[in-house]
């Protein structure tokens, strides 16, 4: 028995009576429950169908030790990463499986069977008939009201009983590709920009309301001069690239020749552009000796631009990201990854998703195609689809496989996990883990918004407070964030008054004139607590017991839907007595943190204050480039995966014991000795990270 999704949120439960209608020999696959308003049934299908049938794979069970063997400090097998072929061999259908498929296609008389690249696939032509025939099944046409395209389908199909067990599913099938509108699904509330509240800049949109959870807090422009660049007792008010560098104690770059393989990943999308303009303000008032005109290596995806030519659409974001890394990593190259095409970077629908699928199909083509928890390829409505026809559009096809991966990648996009359909979150965690297995280390920006998202006034998506249940009082935790294999950064500030030679000049951020800016921290609903994590949060738990009410219970394993069809109330009830605001069972966010307000930046023209956990990110990313800048120049790999040394090595982090994140009515959690979920283990501490990571094979 499967769950089959059918688009606009309608959950086709399969039919437990299916098997009853199954012809002798032979079990129903999948069925489709509901038929989406969108489609309309038309005559039997004719002519020739391209069939594809996706093929179970293995080892995905084994996905997370394979990861921790390579990237636990304490494995024989430390920094041995994978190679692309490799992955793909180690996750690909068993021989048994291919050819168990493949002898029942022969037996029935289908020829010209072809196994894809990524082996997950056999691909073969057949008439409607012999469809028909190999699925027991009838395929109509179905008629797509909105558009008027025409494609076949069948409600249900079987299989014999010997080959179900091998294949995930079959296309054409019973999904319609292009799904109903995003206003029937779970979507089912306005996307709402933020942006424009007092003291903070609107970011020019062309009237897009989309709900940014991340991204920069861009106080008004400043006039006059900017601050003195080597003065660090403003590091309280202006956190300049001196004051990242006296925080962390990272020493200027005294690299001559960079490796060329060792490029900072940044990835941006949705119309955040850098401009040169302002680099060079920014080189000329702060780093004098980036020379002017230094830029990044712009790799555009599926029709993205990563420059703009000094207009009113420059991106804030993408400003930020690199005022912050190209201190740290100059004269190493920073690589901006720019997806999507303007028409989706500017769609009104905003899917929420952020291009994060565009740019893994780009680094990893087996990706394109790649099946697991019944989700292949991008998704309908929520992936951008190419050639995209509409004006502006880019009209090549999904680009797959393009570039090379850089060994870090900076990410300081993201939403919350009750938003995100869980079996397409659980895909492309996966993902981060293959690429993981391979080296590459991907660094998230834990979200600004504390332990809930937006309130609706400030453009959440998650109804009036920005958090859960019928109170709207359950902490909302952030995706990608909770996904296991990958590494976030919390946000910290110098308060005012602190001076950077204290022991420990920092605390958690909080900033009420930027929508109640806070660190993004908490504990999935979805993905239980990682092996690397669970001392540090067991000890939490135990030495600062958040004075909330939790409950412990995570969605269940098979669980595909939207998140919130599974009741979050259910889930909160079914554990203690219903009263329950976070979860005791969830991997824990942030895994580290990084200063990430008052961010002294040049913006259109001007000098600019700005924040963000969207800050925080770029800083660790560039502190993990410096230190695979020197494994690599010992012959060493890069880090990979970071978060079980980090874990492991608390110490190479200074630990943040003040603070917290608030939101839902609450001060959120607080930020204590160890780990907690506001700051993680706490901001970097260069040295002892670079010395940590020499000493690793
Ligand atoms: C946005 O979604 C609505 C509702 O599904 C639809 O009517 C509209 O055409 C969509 N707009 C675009 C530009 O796709
Ligand atoms: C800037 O600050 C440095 C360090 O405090 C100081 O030596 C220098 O004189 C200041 N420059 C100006 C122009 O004030
Ligand atoms: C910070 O501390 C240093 C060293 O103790 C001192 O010289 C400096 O004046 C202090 N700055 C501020 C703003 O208090
Ligand atoms: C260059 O800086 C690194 C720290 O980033 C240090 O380990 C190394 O010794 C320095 N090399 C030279 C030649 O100064
Ligand atoms: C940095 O990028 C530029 C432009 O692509 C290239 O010419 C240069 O060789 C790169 N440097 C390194 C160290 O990779
Ligand atoms: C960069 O990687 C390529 C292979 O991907 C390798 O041939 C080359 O030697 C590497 N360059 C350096 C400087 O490590
Ligand atoms: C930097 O380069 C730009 C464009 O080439 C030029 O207009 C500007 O004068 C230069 N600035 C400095 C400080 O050299
Ligand atoms: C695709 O786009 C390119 C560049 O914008 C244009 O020259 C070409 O005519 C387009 N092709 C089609 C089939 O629309
Ligand atoms: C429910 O349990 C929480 C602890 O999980 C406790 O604080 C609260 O008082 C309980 N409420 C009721 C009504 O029993
Ligand atoms: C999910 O798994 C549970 C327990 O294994 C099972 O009871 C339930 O029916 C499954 N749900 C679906 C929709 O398959
Ligand atoms: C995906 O489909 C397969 C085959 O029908 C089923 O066994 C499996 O439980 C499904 N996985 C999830 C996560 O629903
Ligand atoms: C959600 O679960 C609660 C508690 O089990 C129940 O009272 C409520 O009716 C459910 N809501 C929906 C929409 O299923």
């Amino acid at each position: 028995m499967r769950i089959v999704q059918i688009f606009g949120g309608l959950l086709g439960l399969a039919a437990a009576a299916a098997s009853a209608s199954a012809p002798p020999g032979y079990v129903q696959h999948e069925k489709r429950e509901h038929q989406p308003a969108r489609w309309t049934k038309l005559e039997r299908a004719r002519g020739i169908l391209p069939m594809r049938i996706g093929l179970v794979q293995t080892n995905l069970d084994r996905a997370h030790d394979h990861l921790m063997d390579l990237s636990h400090p304490d494995s024989a097998n430390y920094g041995k990463h994978w190679t692309a072929q490799q992955v793909i061999d180690a996750f690909k259908p068993s021989q048994n499986t291919v050819q168990t498929v493949q002898q029942w296609l022969e037996d029935s008389g289908i020829t010209g069977v072809t196994l894809s690249d990524n082996k997950a696939w056999l691909a073969f032509h057949a008439t409607v008939e012999q469809a028909e025939k190999l699925l027991r099944t009838e395929y109509h046409e179905y008629e797509d009201v909105h558009t008027g395209g025409v494609l076949p389908a069948c409600d249900q199909y079987h299989l014999p009983r010997h080959i179900q067990q091998h294949v995930d599913y079959i296309t054409p099938g019973i999904k319609l590709l292009a799904p109903e509108g995003i206003a029937s699904s779970s979507h089912d509330i306005p996307l709402t920009k933020r942006g424009d509240s007092e003291g903070e800049i609107g970011l020019h949109r062309n009237s897009k309301s989309v709900a940014r959870t991340r991204g920069p807090h861009v106080r008004k422009p400043k006039a006059g001069p900017p601050v003195n660049a080597s003065d660090l007792s403003i590091c309280d008010q202006v956190i300049t690239p001196a004051c990242v560098a006296a925080l962390y104690h990272i020493p200027m770059s005294n690299l001559t020749s960079p490796n060329a393989n060792n490029s900072l990943g940044i990835f941006e999308a949705e119309i955040q552009f850098w401009d040169q303009t302002d680099l060079n303000l920014f080189y000329a008032n702060f780093t004098p000796t980036i020379p002017n005109n230094t830029h990044p290596i712009s790799l555009n995806i599926d029709g993205g631009r990563a420059q703009t030519n000094y207009s009113d659409e420059g991106g804030p974001e993408s400003m930020l990201d690199l005022e912050l890394a190209y201190p740290i990593v100059y004269p190493q190259n920073i690589t901006v990854y720019n997806v999507d095409d303007i028409h989706y970077q500017t769609w009104p629908n905003d899917t929420y998703t952020w291009g994060f699928n565009t740019l893994l199909d780009a680094i990893d083509g087996s990706y394109c195609t790649f099946s697991a928890y019944n989700e292949t390829g991008n998704l309908a409505n929520w992936d951008p689809t190419y050639p995209d026809p509409a004006f502006q559009g880019y009209n090549g096809t999904l680009q797959c496989g393009i570039f090379k991966p850089t060994n870090i990648i900076s990410l300081s996009y993201g939403g919350q996990e009750v938003d995100v359909p869980i079996a397409y979150q659980k895909r492309q965690c996966l993902e981060f883990l293959k690429l993981g297995l391979q080296g590459v280390s991907f660094l998230f920006a834990s979200g600004d918004s504390g332990v809930g998202n937006y309130a609706a006034s400030a453009g959440g998506i998650d109804g009036p407070t920005g958090c859960l249940g019928p109170n709207y009082n359950i902490f909302n935790p952030t995706w990608p964030n909770t996904c296991p294999y990958i590494t976030n950064v919390g946000g910290t500030k110098v308060y005012p008054g602190h001076n950077i030679t204290e022991a420990q000049p920092e605390s958690a951020v909080y900033d009420p004139s930027a929508s109640n800016y806070s660190s993004g921290g908490g504990f999935s609903n979805i993905y239980p607590i990682p092996s690397y994590q669970a001392g540090a949060i067991a000890t939490y738990f135990a030495d600062h017991e958040p004075q909330y009410p939790y409950y412990c219970s995570l969605a269940p394993a098979n669980a595909t839907t939207p998140y919130d069809l599974l009741n979050i109330t259910a889930l909160a009830a079914s554990d203690g007595n219903g009263t329950g605001i976070y979860n005791r069972l969830g991997r824990g966010v942030p895994d580290v943190s990084a200063n990430g307000d008052n961010i002294a930046t040049f913006i259109k023209g001007a000098f600019a204050l700005s924040g963000g956990t969207s800050a925080s990110t770029p800083i660790f990313a560039a502190i993990l480039n410096r230190i695979n800048e020197e494994r690599l120049a010992v012959g060493k790999g890069p880090v990979g995966f970071a978060n079980p040394v980090l874990y492991a090595h608390p110490e190479v982090l200074n630990d943040v014991v003040n603070g917290s994140n608030p939101a839902c009515g609450t001060e959120g959690f607080r930020a204590a000795k160890g780990w907690d979920p506001v700051t993680g283990l706490g901001t970097p501490r260069f040295p002892e990270m670079l010395e940590l990571w020499l000493g690793l094979p």
